[in-house]
């Protein structure tokens, strides 16, 4: 069921990586709506994280939605294999190639939800043909590829414009990078619904000691929620 609430997305790049099966289990019963699991090829982005048998690995440990977000190029040779370890929505980069409908389709193919990534130099013209094969477009509010970094404020008003673009359509807007109780309330009141945040939601915590990952999800969802009712 499609609903523009307001959802934090843990992402597991913060995590403990000797650990995610913890972790993940740790962040949901702390109230994380989604996890976000960011895949890095070392091409693409400067950084390598994980593959679709980590994918496999921790879907068992994963109530929620598994928000897979893929920061490889070229993308399409491994929809199938995130598909299989269970991805709930795969979300490709527009920069990854030259062929993103082909890739939203294969996504949809494949049985997920399709996503579509924009860097923050990346403007939004170019999904206007595209908008029927999206359920998620990911505003990301740093350059990918680490987790930790500075939000960039520019990405305010692309999403302010991005939600007047989408309309009625069913598709959610979803923020990576720099979200914190300070940034997410500019981000939801601009039409954000999907908040990921990584060192945001694992600063000050750890399995033995979840609390502080429950109070900071609290903190990041409160701000959001009061920039919605005030807009
Ligand atoms: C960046 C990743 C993000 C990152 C967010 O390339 O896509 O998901 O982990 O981390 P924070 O919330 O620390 O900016
Ligand atoms: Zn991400």
């Amino acid at each position: 069921m499609f609903d523009r609430s307001i959802k934090i997305a843990p992402s597991i790049l913060s995590a403990d990586f000797a650990n995610f099966g913890q972790e993940i289990r740790a962040v949901e019963a702390q109230g994380a709506d989604w996890i976000h699991v960011d895949v890095m090829d070392g091409h693409f982005v400067p950084n390598l994280t994980l593959g679709p048998p980590l994918c496999a690995a921790i879907r068992p440990h994963i109530s929620t939605v598994m928000d897979v977000h893929l920061m490889i190029s070229p993308v399409d040779a491994y929809i199938d294999a995130f598909a299989e370890a269970g991805s709930d929505i795969i979300t490709a980069h527009l920069e990854a190639g030259p062929h993103t409908h082909r890739t939203l389709q294969a996504i949809r193919g494949a049985g997920c939800k399709a996503g579509l990534a924009l860097n923050p130099g990346t403007g939004i013209e170019d999904i206007a043909y595209m908008l029927d094969m999206i359920d998620l477009i990911c505003v990301m509010s740093v350059n990918p590829g680490f987790g930790g970094q500075k939000f960039i404020h520019s990405q305010v008003e692309k999403v302010r414009n991005l939600r007047a673009m989408i309309g009625d359509r069913p598709i959610h807007i979803e923020i990576d990078g720099g979200m914190t109780p300070e940034t997410a309330p500019l981000m939801a009141a601009a039409g954000a619904d999907v908040l990921v945040a990584g060192s945001a939601v694992f600063r000050g915590g750890s399995v033995s000691d979840p609390a502080p990952y429950g109070e900071n999800i609290r903190a990041i969802r409160a701000a959001a929620e009061a920039a919605r009712s005030g807009s």
